[in-house]
């Protein structure tokens, strides 16, 4: 079982969309997993049809991560059952559409509380642990959007801007340790039925920049292996990063607006 010993990846908002990839990807090349989601997501099914297909070991923990002590839950969990994680990613995040002053409390918190506090709660409660392996990996899932301030989404860009910052800075801080950390930053992922339709309605510019989760998956993974600190996946996505590199920030702003006025 495993070519990887007892070690474990764990990943989070693995059900579905880019982490379910991932998962998929990673037992491919005999890794073991330890997988979170939201209950009655079917990550029994997923585990052991991924354990019979490849011979992996693998495990799940159904949670919220809206809930403050989820992350201190998962750590009480992978200690119990011995789960020895050299491998964490923080793939969980989403991203609501709207104009600051109507939100509804509740996308803030569930915006703040996925994407970024369950983000540096659960790598500070790993940290320790990985750092104590000959080899680790921490891989954040940020998105392009954390690169580019946008009106009518500017929470979740925020957001994936903190997750970009704190990928580097950790990078930085943990350059004579074990552990590499790298940060993804894709474009728009056809991950489920809702963004399919959002990036149809976004325009041109997404959908040329679009990708599945399959293709993203298989990026990211080998180059977080040789310890890539910034994963861009996608050639589109990669020359529009390079344009926005010359590009003034006044006209960003303005295409970044266009995109998601009066979207949802
Ligand atoms: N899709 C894109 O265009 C895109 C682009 C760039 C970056 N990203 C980032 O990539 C990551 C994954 O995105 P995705 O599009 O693959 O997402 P997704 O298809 O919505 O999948 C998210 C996963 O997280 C789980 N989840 C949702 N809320 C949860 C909660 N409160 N507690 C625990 N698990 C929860 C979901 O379970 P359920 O199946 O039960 O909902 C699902 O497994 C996110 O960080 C996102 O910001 C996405």
């Amino acid at each position: 079982m495993g070519k990887n010993g007892q070690y474990y990846t764990l990943i989070t908002g693995a059900s579905s969309g880019i982490g379910k990839a991932m998962a998929e990807e990673l037992a491919r090349i005999q890794r073991n997993l330890f997988l979170i989601g939201l209950p009655g997501t079917g990550l029994e099914s997923q585990c052991d049809n991924l354990s019979q297909k490849y011979k992996v070991y693998s495990r799940f923990l159904e949670i919220d991560l809206r809930n403050p002590d989820s992350p201190e839950k998962i750590l009480s969990f992978s200690q119990d059952n011995n789960l020895r994680i050299n491998m964490l990613i923080n793939n969980i995040g989403v991203g609501h559409v709207g104009n600051i002053g109507d939100f509804p409390a509740e996308e803030i918190n569930e915006m703040i509380m996925l994407n970024i506090y369950s983000t540096t709660h659960l790598t500070n409660l790993f940290l320790n642990e990985l750092k104590s392996y000959p080899e680790s990996y921490i891989l954040n899932m940020g998105s392009f959007a954390g690169f580019i301030p946008a009106a009518h989404k500017s929470i979740y860009m925020a957001s994936k801007a903190y997750v970009y910052y704190f990928s580097c800075g950790l990078s930085y801080e943990l350059k004579n340790s074990s552990v590499k950390v790298s940060v993804a930053m894709p474009g728009p992922v056809t991950s489920n039925k809702k963004m399919i339709d959002r990036i149809h309605n976004d325009g041109t510019f997404s959908r040329l920049m679009k990708l599945n989760p399959d293709e993203v998956a298989k990026y990211i993974i080998p180059r977080l292996f040789s310890g890539e600190k910034v994963i861009i996946p996608g050639l589109v996505t990669r020359t529009v990063y390079i344009l926005g590199l010359i590009l003034p920030y006044a006209a960003i702003l303005y295409i970044a607006k266009n995109v998601f006025a009066g979207k949802k």
